[in-house]
């Protein structure tokens, strides 16, 4: 068999989900893909930290150059997270010929085309099912279950911090401060919080699922986008008492005269309606097709194991296209040529 070369960028909470997947999976891995992979370097930025889920033989280093000039390295996974720095090293690797995996949806949203025209004048594979709902195979699905359908809304909860956080506001009266710090214990959190309390992790979501799902580009700045910062505990208590759960719901809706409308916000849900069932850092996101009708799709939407497993699929695609000669590869969504709506509703 061969040996495929990977560098992992960032050994965080993703990262380090990654190398145990890999580890433990590897034979399942190498008969599903046809190939070995062997992580030969993993970069952080510091050196000095524990690191006791790093197998010997990986090479840890604090210079990117170490990964992205290394000959030998055939797929890059990127984990770090940022915009600026990742999208350097990302187009630094594409140009090397190097094969991209990434779990960044701030890039992704930002920069996703650029980087995709990259990846195909490169012959190169970039995939990020991870960047969107954590664990759910939800990008693989809307580009590929369902390319036969018209998708006229998605929508759902796709921030797994802000779930947990009304969960645990809901179900056992924990302050915003008490909740938010759990889910930064539990490595939910992106490194600056803002992005989940304020919406902003979600609308970044949204414009990634509104690309691929409708083929039309929204910018943040055209998504209304409110986090959870002002729901309080008594809100909470008063909605629980009307029959409904307050939950952070992004929504893309196809519009008769092919916009799409789309925003971030808290929302009153219904007892009884299954996005009220969701629960802690569980995503939830609805699909609805002109012709499947309403399907949906739930699942862990972070933490480090259900990420991973996004990455690792990722990564297994891009070996199986190494194996075929097939490279190249992207999500590949259609474009619409349509507009964004303006009317925030
Ligand atoms: P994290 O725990 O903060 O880990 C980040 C890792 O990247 C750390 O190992 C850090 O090094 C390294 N790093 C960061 N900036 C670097 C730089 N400039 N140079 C070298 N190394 C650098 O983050 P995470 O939670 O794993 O998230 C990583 C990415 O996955 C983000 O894009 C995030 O949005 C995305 N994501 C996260 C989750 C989740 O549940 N956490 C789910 C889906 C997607 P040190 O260890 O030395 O600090
Ligand atoms: N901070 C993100 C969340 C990580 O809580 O949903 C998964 O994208």
């Amino acid at each position: 068999k061969k040996q495929l070369q990977v560098g992992i960028l960032g050994f965080g909470t993703v990262g380090s989900g990654v190398l145990s997947i890999l580890k433990h999976h590897e034979n399942k891995i190498s008969q599903v893909t046809g190939e070995e992979l062997n992580v030969k370097k993993v970069l952080v930025r510091n050196t000095e930290k524990n690191r006791g889920a790093l197998s010997e033989g990986i090479e840890l280093t604090t210079d990117a150059a170490a990964i992205l000039e290394d000959p030998e390295i055939d797929i890059v996974i990127e984990v770090m997270g940022s915009i600026e720095i990742a999208k350097d090293y990302i187009t630094q690797a594409l140009r090397a010929g190097k094969h991209v995996v990434t779990a960044n949806k701030d890039l992704i949203a930002l920069h996703g085309n650029e980087l995709v025209a990259l990846a195909k004048e490169y012959h190169c594979d970039l995939y990020y099912e991870a960047s969107v709902a954590g664990g759910i195979p939800i990008l693989r699905t809307i580009v590929d279950s369902l390319a036969s359908d018209n998708i006229q809304k998605v929508f759902g909860i796709v921030n797994g911090t802000t779930n947990f956080m009304l969960s645990e506001m809901t179900n056992k009266n924990k302050t915003y401060e008490e909740a938010l710090k759990k889910a930064q214990d539990l490595g939910f959190a992106e490194s600056d919080p803002t992005n989940d309390v304020d919406g902003i992790d979600a609308a970044r979501k949204m414009v990634i699922l509104t690309r691929l799902a409708f083929g039309m580009n929204v910018e943040l700045d055209q998504i209304e986008t409110r986090g959870i910062r002002n729901v309080k505990l008594a809100d909470i208590e008063m909605a629980k008492r009307l029959g409904y759960r307050i939950k952070l719901i992004g929504s893309a809706v196809g519009m008769n005269d092919s916009s799409v409308h789309v925003d971030v916000g808290p929302v009153l849900v219904p007892e009884n309606h299954p996005l009220a069932g969701v629960q802690n850092e569980n995503n939830a996101v609805f699909v609805v097709g002109a012709a499947v009708g309403e399907t949906m799709f739930y699942g862990p939407g972070a933490g480090a194991l259900p990420t991973a497993t996004s990455v690792v699929s990722d990564v297994i695609t891009v070996a199986k296209n190494i194996g075929l000669g097939t490279t190249g590869n992207v999500f590949n969504s259609y474009q619409h040529e349509t507009t964004i709506t303006e009317d925030k509703a």
